[in-house]
């Protein structure tokens, strides 16, 4: 029998990196990757239950890909979160599939897509020396941690990752080695939050500067969270001029109330106070966030007090959503009482908003030259892709290559990226 398998990655960093673990388990028993599911004997759906949405998405994707056995013999499994949350339900809903794992059964896999089935162990698991290869050239995320213990009302991440542990620094350091002689340019440590990672008494300000003298080009993170942000970290960063300068740090909301009632564990004063320390240490730091409106309660007046807060920090960048109701969380239980309609128009007036500030932003850099590491050819055709240390992605037009850092002047933005020329 032919062993090829692909894999379908939705959700977040740590399911792209998932995705990658999976891969290197299956490669280590004779297994093959394929860039398609049409040459594929075994496809799989790496899936993410963050909201209903994500959910939906990936029970019509499976739905899909059953169907394919119409046509010839091929087995379908899902993987990752949403796997976790549904457990043998599953397959109720996506008649045909054949296996189902959770986030940490991933090395029974080989064992599974033979037999079919359904494996759900406990939530503790961390992948020891399993090192993933990066499907990207010169990028590559690294899990530090696994799980997450805040439990904001509304999230179901705690439920289907389980609580944090940290991973071995030796098995890190080994892994960003493996992956340094690959000739990988750019590490992102990932974890759901990264500020509690604690390995032994090493805690993330520790690996962040050991990680950081490496000699990698350029080291990011993510996600930090403002309750447990160490200003530490920022003395790390400012030391070490390979430390990418963008910090991700979601605010979810801008009104006490709210922020309360989601057990974020930060108000919005201290969130403001945490954003001026972090810009006074690091001036040229990019601010990214997470923001969500129409969470149960939320007014117009909290709304209101959302939007005010991203008019003074201007934000270069937000992933914005609507609230969306997870069986099992706190808030669950609470009435999703701000009806579908204003959730859109609240989404919608938000999301405009941050367009105008990210379109500033841009705009401020028009003129300026900055050090840009060169990711790949642009989805259109001649010009390049590539990302300022802040991390905002730039189209470089110029004889480069992937994997080079080059100077590149702004000259004009194209939509709402900034276009640059080579300069010197
Ligand atoms: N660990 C990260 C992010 C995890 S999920 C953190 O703590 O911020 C990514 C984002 O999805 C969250 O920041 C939140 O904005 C959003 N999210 C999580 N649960 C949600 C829900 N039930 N409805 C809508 N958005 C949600
Ligand atoms: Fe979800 Fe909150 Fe944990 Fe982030 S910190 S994963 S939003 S529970
Ligand atoms: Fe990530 Fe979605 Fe799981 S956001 S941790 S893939 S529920």
């Amino acid at each position: 029998m032919s062993k090829r398998f692909h894999i379908i990655t939705y959700g977040c960093q740590m399911n792209v990196y998932d995705s990658r673990v999976v891969a290197e388990i299956l490669r280590r028993q004779g297994w093959e990757e394929v860039d398609s599911p049409e040459v594929a004997d075994v496809i799989m759906v790496n899936t993410c239950t963050v909201r209903a949405h994500a959910e939906r998405r990936a029970l019509g994707r499976l739905r899909g890909l059953v169907g394919l056995k119409k046509q010839r013999p091929v087995k379908v499994g899902v993987l990752g979160c949403m796997a976790q949350h549904l457990k043998e339900k599953v397959f109720e809903l996506v008649p045909g599939l054949d296996f189902a794992v959770g986030p940490d059964g991933y090395e029974r896999l080989p064992e599974l897509i033979e037999a079919g089935g359904a494996y759900f162990p406990p939530l503790t698991h961390l992948y020891t020396g399993i090192h993933p290869q990066p499907d990207r050239p010169y990028s590559a995320f690294v899990t530090i941690m696994r799980g997450c213990d805040s439990f904001c009302t509304y999230c179901i991440v705690p439920y289907v990752r389980g609580r944090v542990r940290s991973r071995p620094v030796n098995d890190i350091l080994k892994e960003i080695q493996g992956l340094l002689d690959r000739g990988i340019k750019e590490i992102i440590l990932i974890g759901q939050n990264v500020n509690l990672y604690n390995y032994d008494g090493i805690d993330f300000t520790k690996l962040l500067d050991k990680v950081a003298d490496m000699g990698i080009e350029r080291i990011g993170f993510l996600t930090s969270h403002p309750k447990y942000f160490d200003m530490r970290v920022i003395e790390v960063i400012a030391s070490h001029p390979n430390i990418i300068r963008e910090l991700h740090l979601p605010v979810q909301a801008g009104s006490n109330k709210v922020l309360h009632r989601m057990n974020r564990g930060y108000t919005r004063e201290e969130y403001l106070a945490l954003i001026d320390r972090i810009r006074e240490a690091i001036p040229d730091v990019a601010l990214t966030t997470d923001i969500m409106v129409g969470f149960p309660g939320e007014t117009e007046a909290d709304f209101e007090a959302t939007l005010e807060l991203v008019k003074h920090v201007r934000f270069h960048y937000a992933y914005m959503f609507k609230y969306s109701m997870r069986p099992g969380t706190v808030a669950s239980k609470w009435q999703d009482d701000v009806p579908e309609t204003e959730k859109l128009r609240r989404l919608r007036q938000l999301i405009q908003l941050q367009n105008s500030i990210t379109r500033e932003r841009r705009l401020e850099m028009m003129g300026n030259t900055y050090e840009v590491l060169v990711e790949r050819k642009s989805r259109k055709g001649d010009e390049y892709f590539g990302r300022t240390i802040q991390n905002i992605p730039v189209v470089i037009d110029g004889d480069v290559q992937p994997g080079d850092t080059v100077r590149v002047r702004i000259i004009k933005l194209v939509g709402c990226t900034p276009y640059g020329v080579v300069s010197g």
